[in-house]
């Protein structure tokens, strides 16, 4: 038997059309699966040992073969070329049998593509999953990185992208913080459904075989075995919940991005990104454009698309596997790739960006920033919030007439639409007490957000990650 034997050749007399054939195969893309394919199969021989259908020295020859099939891709990097295997399943049976004759052809008893595919896609997803965890706590470490770096920076929060009370650039930081521990915590939750053993569950309706599933599943690392066999080879439910938590990373990191395309533009001029991560024009000498963000909040849409694709795919599938399902594979293994190679570039991006503090600072202290903060004190001496920011608001339209900052009107200017501003009023619109008075669970004064970065830097301390 060679791999480009179909596997269900006995039922049919006539050949498949080529282009139907070539249509009908995966091993161009599922191949990525073959050594959570590998590993699933190991498990199936001790499944089967167990249940007394291989002897222990067929067992010990397949898991041995098998061993062998992983060190020859390892070492091969040319392994795959050329070959006209259906499937990555198909692949490795053929593969098997190629070395160890018939005792390879026992090792599908009781088992089918449908629940081997399930089985090796819940392995090769949780493996990413876990891969991915690092990469955005690698993210995580680069802005806590840049909120040490840049902890007097301070620069003008927006509403509606219109300025509207300063912060500090470490608590910008932290929201980015925030966002990606809520998706490692996400794809952490996942991981309890992922790991679910649905091998055993035959074609559609259990195993004929007395397997172990248990058993099978605590060699695999499954915390659960699938209760019922419809359900276990047609649930895709972890890929399309990995493809939404993944989804969620990239909203985060397409905001991240959009901030920064902003902030490095010349109408603000917050940040300037390195020349490493930028390009520029083949015709406008001067540009320096920020690509690697852009792509990056370009590529959010991809992962999202796959999702959809993959919802859309399931939606009116008839119990149970259909080959519909085959399409989950590249929806899944592109959203992986995006993600990861994003979340990468954005750590490099952030860890060659420059705060130009001096930028962020003259943004922060003009256009009204601390008009709130004025009602705030007008509050303090009694008067109602609501009778304080009409007070303000006046305050700040006579302010633009005389082209003045708050700051910059005389006590008695003020008292003109606000009689109870008191002798401190105007020390405390100044930029410092503007951003320390936040200083509630949460709130962007530096005594806060000190805090809240050392709780970051002691999170991220404890990965021990490696970077
Ligand atoms: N390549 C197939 C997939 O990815 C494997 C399962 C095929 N099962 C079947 N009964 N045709 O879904």
């Amino acid at each position: 038997m060679s791999e480009t034997k179909n596997l269900w050749g006995g039922r049919f007399t006539g050949a498949a059309n080529e282009t139907f054939a070539e249509f009908n195969r995966s091993f161009g893309f599922d191949r990525r699966l073959f050594f959570a394919d590998i590993k699933g199969s190991v498990a199936q021989a001790n499944g089967l040992a167990a249940a007394g259908i291989l002897t222990t020295d067929e067992t010990a020859s397949v898991i041995a073969a098998l061993g062998q099939l992983a060190a020859d891709a390892e070492s091969d990097p040319r392994y795959f070329d050329g070959s006209g295997a259906e499937d990555v399943h198909s692949f490795i049976e053929g593969k098997l049998v190629d070395k160890v004759g018939e005792t390879g052809k026992k090792l599908h008893t009781g088992r089918s593509r449908n629940d081997q595919v399930a089985t090796a896609f819940r392995l090769w997803i949780r493996d990413e999953t876990e891969t991915l965890l690092n990469d955005i706590a690698r993210l995580q470490s680069a802005f806590v990185r840049s909120a040490e770096k840049y902890i007097n920076a301070v620069l003008p929060g927006y509403t509606h992208l219109q300025r509207a009370q300063p912060v500090l650039w470490a608590h910008w930081c932290l929201a980015y913080f925030e966002m990606l521990d809520r998706d490692r915590e996400r794809l952490t939750q996942s991981l309890g459904r992922i790991n679910v053993l649905p091998l055993g569950s035959g074609a559609l309706a259990g195993t004929g075989f007395d397997i172990d599933r248990e058993s099978v599943a605590r060699e695999l690392g499954f915390d659960h075995v699938s209760r019922n066999s419809l359900d276990g080879v047609s649930d895709r439910d972890f890929a399309i919940e990995f493809t939404g938590a993944a989804s969620l990373v990239m909203v985060h990191l397409s905001r991240f991005a959009e901030d920064i395309i902003l902030y490095c533009s010349t109408e603000f001029g917050f940040v300037e990104l390195s020349d490493a991560v930028s390009t520029g024009s083949s015709l406008m000498p001067q540009k320096k454009n920020p690509d690697s963000l852009e792509l990056i909040r370009g590529k959010a849409g991809r992962v999202f698309g796959h999702q959809m694709a993959l919802l859309t795919t399931l939606k009116g599938l008839p119990l149970a596997y259909n080959k519909d399902m085959q399409e989950d594979k590249e929806a899944v293994f592109d959203t992986v790739d995006t993600v990861r190679v994003c979340l990468r570039v954005a750590a490099i991006v952030l860890d060659n960006a420059t705060v130009n503090e001096t930028q962020t600072r003259k943004a922060a202290e003009t256009g009204y920033l601390n008009a709130t903060e004025l009602a705030d004190s007008l509050v303090r001496q009694g008067v109602p919030f609501r009778d304080a920011h009409e007070a303000a608001g006046k305050t700040v339209v006579y302010a633009i007439s005389q082209n003045k900052e708050l700051g910059e009107l005389t006590i008695d200017e003020i008292r003109q639409f606000a009689d109870a501003a008191g002798e401190d009023t105007l020390a405390a619109l100044s930029l410092e007490r503007t951003v320390a008075a936040k200083s509630a669970i949460g709130g962007t004064s530096p005594d806060r957000v000190r805090q809240e970065l050392r709780t970051a830097r002691r999170k991220i301390d404890e990965l021990n990650l490696d970077e």
